[in-house]
């Protein structure tokens, strides 16, 4: 990829001294930046901690997070032609602008008909009420398999059509979880693809084949987080074998996914970033912000990267009331903590990430023994909406990223993938294989929901 460097440096000055690019960000609590929009554009208020450029046409004219830069259009409106950009541009910082301000979210079929099964077999009729409401509220969907690619295309087949009748453009979220040698440092969710057995092409080419049903629906945008656990496993986990030797070929297939989504214009990506009892640790910031940055430099900055993922499929809080005991000892004992102690390592290394949080499962806290706990914790309920009223300009926006439900992995010792963690007391037994569906582990989260469902 080739940057116009020179129209770049021609065009940023003008931008940074005096207004926000269009898609840029132009107020909010907290905000200090230029508070003007680019001409064409028109300052509009999100939420209290929000305010975007956005286009006064309402056409699609703009940069789509091209760092104010004009030649890919990310944003259609509903039955006005998309633009799209045979060369989208690279910039030295990730996309501007809050990618979930002015869209709606799609809710895939997939969920609502496991939650629906889910309440049919409730006989308390509050209880099933609540299950049945959890349909509503958007999750991700995940790619783990290459076989669950084409379900993609159907999505954004419904979303587009969604988007074009409502009148508002459509997200459609997605966790890209495909790795060879996947969860190198545990066994719950080992992959289809080895290292040793070509995967390092067959990753490729499962990203190819998510790039081509993407391909056919640019009116779509697309939130991707992207391989959960992987890069957060190179910055602690090396001394574990499966993990060094997959070191080399996670960073490799890292980048091929960061850059070719880059290349639709419609990819908004957040890679996974642990969470704070694991990249928290003040211990490891720095090397998680150094690794971070040097592989979203040396992908070429991509200018579709909007930041992080943090605490995907985890149970921490965003902002606990008080530290939970089992986090004794680090001072970054929620996300919020984390996150404010990582971005300026990050921003430091030139990636100033933004970032979003899963909430999906952290309603309840103070109920683990140990901080690295994650298996269908005992006693868990659905945590906070979905939100960009996050209270922080870091983060985009509060997500859903685990389908509330799914397993996190089997309590049966002589299984395959048996994980130790699923079997300790504060796991949920008897626990099925993960991604399949927990029942009294989904009862469970409804109705200790927090805030109720
Ligand atoms: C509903 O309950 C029946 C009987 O316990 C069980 O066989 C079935 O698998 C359950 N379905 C779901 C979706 O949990
Ligand atoms: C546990 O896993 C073993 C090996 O896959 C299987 O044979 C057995 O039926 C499983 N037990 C239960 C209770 O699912």
């Amino acid at each position: 990829m080739f940057t116009p460097l020179v129209a770049l440096l021609a065009i940023l000055p003008a931008f940074v001294n005096a207004q926000s690019p269009v898609w840029g960000q132009c107020g909010g609590q907290g905000w200090t930046g230029a508070t003007t929009c680019a001409s064409g554009s028109v300052c509009t208020v999100s939420n209290p901690y929000y305010s975007q450029c956005l286009p006064s046409t309402g056409n699609g004219g703009g940069g789509g997070g091209g760092g104010g830069t004009t030649t890919s259009s990310t944003v259609s409106q509903p039955g006005q032609p998309t633009s799209t950009s045979s060369s989208p541009t690279t910039s030295s910082t990730p996309a501007a602008g809050n990618p979930f301000a002015g869209h709606n979210i799609y809710l895939t079929p997939f969920y609502a008909a496991e939650v629906a099964a889910a309440a049919a077999n409730i006989s308390d009729a509050t209880t099933k009420a609540k299950a049945l409401s959890v349909a509503k509220i958007p999750t991700f969907t995940w790619f783990d398999t290459v076989s669950k690619v084409p379900d993609l295309g159907t999505y954004l087949a419904d979303a587009s059509a969604q988007g074009k009748s409502s009148g508002t453009p459509m997200i459609v979220q997605i966790v890209v979880y495909d790795l060879p040698d996947r969860d190198c440092a545990a066994l719950a969710s080992n992959g289809e693809f080895s290292i040793a057995n070509n995967g390092q092409a067959n990753y490729f080419n499962y990203i190819d084949q998510l790039v081509a049903q993407i391909k056919k629906f640019p009116d779509v945008r697309v939130i991707a987080v992207i391989e959960p656990d992987s890069l957060a496993n190179l910055v602690t986990n090396l001394n574990v074998q499966k993990c060094s030797n997959a070191q080399t070929t996670y960073l490799a297939c890292v980048t091929y996914a960061l850059q070719q989504l880059n290349k639709l214009g419609n990819v908004y990506s957040y890679l996974d970033a642990g969470h704070a009892g694991w990249l928290g640790w003040p211990a490891n910031l720095t090397p998680a912000a150094q690794l971070f940055a040097s592989l979203f430099k040396s992908a070429g900055s991509p200018n579709m990267v909007r930041g992080l993922a943090t605490n995907v499929a985890n149970y921490n809080a965003l902002s606990a009331s008080s530290p939970d005991p089992i986090t004794q000892g680090n001072s970054n004992y929620d996300e919020i903590h984390y996150i404010n102690a990582l971005a300026p390592a990050l921003q430091s290394s030139g990636f100033p990430a933004h970032f979003i949080v899963d909430q999906g499962r952290s309603g309840v806290q103070n109920i683990r023994q140990q901080w690295g706990d994650w298996c269908n914790v005992k006693g868990s309920g659905f945590g906070t909406r979905p939100t960009t009223n996050t209270g922080s300009s870091l983060i985009d926006s509060i997500v859903w990223v685990k389908p509330g439900g799914e397993c996190d992995g089997t309590s049966n010792s002589s299984s395959p993938r048996y994980d130790s963690h699923c079997g300790l007391s504060d796991a949920d037994q008897p626990a099925p294989e993960a991604g399949t569906w927990f029942q009294e582990f989904f009862v469970t989260l409804v109705t200790k929901a927090n805030p109720p469902l």
